[in-house]
């Protein structure tokens, strides 16, 4: 433990205290002046985290220049999206041009880069060897958020449609209601970060509840909440991956259109297009 030679001083009585001390004494008031600062310490340390409040995070919506659902693509630093820092005077950049008919991996590379959450959450998915398919839900799962987070799971859901399985949209779809909903069986609690994010009193809406309702008794169940369980936050920035890990996985279950994504005339082709220009007026 570090010590504050002012504070060591202070808490011992003053400097003239302290001068009047013989060896002993002075001993004495230093130890007990430690176990006080070790005890203050382990107290500071055991203090619940203050979260806050569905009413206080309402009260903070006019003290930002942005709406919290807004996308990724849509703000100047995508990784601090969410977060309250003042981003004031912080200037979005040019985005890369894609290609004419671009893939999946160039969506990747040009729109959701650097996406570690994604590609973590996908190779932990690898690693606690789920099926193939749940391992491409993984890595999907929040691809919504760029174009915008608010109901991010039926966003992504759409996003991938035409192009995956009906068990992958499924996941991804699901995914968002299930994270509310602690699944004892294996081990999955509500997260913390959802204090955080929608107040230590929040109780999902009742669109929410009937989804997860739904989900807890469909077939699938275990690839949403599979989902949910790699849902991999603690981002090591030391790990560097890449899409190419999963460019199998994705030749094997994520139909890319010849035309490319954005430009192959389905009902979400619109959204794609959305993100390969977000800069386009209208
Ligand atoms: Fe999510
Ligand atoms: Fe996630």
């Amino acid at each position: 433990m570090e010590v504050d030679r002012n504070a060591l001083i202070q808490g011992m009585g003053g400097e003239e205290a302290v001068a009047k001390m013989d060896h002993e004494q002075r001993a004495d008031a230093l130890e007990d002046f430690m176990s006080g600062e070790l005890d203050a310490a382990i107290l500071a340390r055991k203090a619940p985290k203050r979260y806050p409040t569905v009413a206080e995070l309402q009260e903070k919506i006019e003290t930002r220049d942005h709406r919290r659902g807004i996308g990724k693509l849509f703000r100047p630093i995508p990784s601090r999206i969410g977060s309250d820092e003042d981003m004031s005077g912080v200037m979005v950049k040019r985005l890369t041009p894609m290609p004419q008919r671009p893939s999946l991996e160039d969506f990747f590379e040009h729109r959701f880069a650097p996406a570690g959450h994604l590609l973590q959450s996908a190779a932990l998915a690898k690693k606690n060897a789920a099926s193939e398919e749940v391992i491409l839900a993984c890595l999907l799962h929040d691809i919504g958020n760029s174009l915008i987070k608010s109901d991010h799971g039926y966003w992504g859901a759409q996003l991938i449609e035409p192009y995956v399985s009906e068990k992958v949209t499924f996941a991804v779809r699901y995914h968002q209601a299930l994270r509310f909903f602690a699944d004892t069986s294996v081990n999955y609690e509500y997260p913390k970060r959802y204090y955080e994010l929608f107040g230590i009193d929040y109780v999902p809406p009742p669109y929410i509840q009937a989804a997860h309702d739904y989900a807890r008794n469909h077939k699938w169940y275990m690839e949403a909440r599979l989902v949910t369980l790699n849902d991999y936050y603690a981002f090591d920035p030391n790990v560097e991956l890449s899409i190419d890990e999963f460019r199998d996985i994705i030749g094997r279950h994520f139909k890319q259109p010849k035309e490319g994504l954005g430009y192959d005339q389905t009902p979400v082709s619109h959204m794609w297009r959305a993100m390969i220009n977000p800069d386009s007026p209208l």
